[in-house]
């Protein structure tokens, strides 16, 4: 009898601390997620003055954004994309992706051409990554959805640029790592992330989890943050999905 209620006690313990974990993880989100502009301490990394580009960059909620900025942002996004969905199991669903795109949770780091002036938001858009801070296997982390580059901005270094950007916001807000899904195929955005930016495949990736078949098209890829050395706690390592909505 003793014995067993010794245990339920444990039980119940370990419940209020994994409980306690989980909301100091949302809490993180949440506090990101309230920021004005997560670029606002960095002024120096709100321009792009090198290899003949001169580019204002901003950081926004998707809230923010005019319809025509979404609406470029959705036609790069196919133009760059739609083949190599359509190359993998998910195919390519403009609904879907129109609904992602303006998802309450987005946020966007933008590049604008025109110069680095207070002007800056009436100046063509070129580049943007869309990113939501997150909750994946319990652990709070950076999630850019996209980064998308028009052609004629391509290798200037600029890619390099805005995913740097997303690691000092992640380091900033405390987050424990930037990720995202890269599709194997896409083989110029692999060899980026893998060996330019020294990404590594997530213990959530399909080929490490082994969650589907060998044949699965994408990677999920991982940067841990200084906030994330070591890996993840006991607590959140076996269970992903954990969401604070
Ligand atoms: C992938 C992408 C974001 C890279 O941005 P970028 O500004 O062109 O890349 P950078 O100039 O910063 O490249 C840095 C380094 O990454 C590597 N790299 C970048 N693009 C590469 C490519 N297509 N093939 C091979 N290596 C590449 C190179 O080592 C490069 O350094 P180098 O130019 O000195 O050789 C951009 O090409 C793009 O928008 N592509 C279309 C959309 C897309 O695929 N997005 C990724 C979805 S997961």
């Amino acid at each position: 009898m003793g014995r067993k209620s010794n245990k339920a006690k444990e039980k119940k313990q370990r419940r209020l601390e994994e409980r306690a974990a989980m909301d100091a993880v949302c809490a993180k989100v949440e506090s990101a997620n309230k920021l004005e502009d997560p670029l606002a301490a960095f002024p120096v990394f709100k321009k792009y003055d090198r290899n003949g580009l001169n580019l204002a960059i901003e950081c926004q909620r998707v809230a923010a954004l005019s319809p025509d900025t979404l609406e470029w942002a959705y036609d790069l996004t196919r133009n760059n994309m739609q083949a190599l969905y359509e190359q993998s199991e998910w195919g390519w669903k403009e609904r879907e992706k129109r609904e992602e795109l303006r998802d309450e949770r987005a946020w966007y780091l933008l590049a604008r051409d025109g110069g680095g002036g207070a002007s800056g938001g009436s100046a063509t858009p070129i580049a943007f990554s869309h990113f939501r801070f997150d909750v994946e296997c319990g652990e709070e982390v950076l999630y850019c959805y996209e980064v998308q580059l028009e052609s004629r901005v391509r290798r200037k270094g600029l890619g390099k640029f805005l995913i740097q950007i997303l690691q000092l916001i992640a380091n900033s807000t405390q987050m424990k790592k930037v990720m995202l899904t890269v599709f194997k195929h896409n083989h110029g955005a692999y060899q980026f992330f893998r060996e330019s930016l020294q990404f590594e495949i997530d213990e959530s990736s399909p080929s490490v989890s082994g969650c589907c078949s060998d044949d699965c098209s994408y990677e999920i890829l991982s940067r841990r943050t200084k906030f994330g050395e070591g890996g993840p706690h006991a607590h959140g390592g076996g269970h992903c999905g954990g969401c604070c909505h």
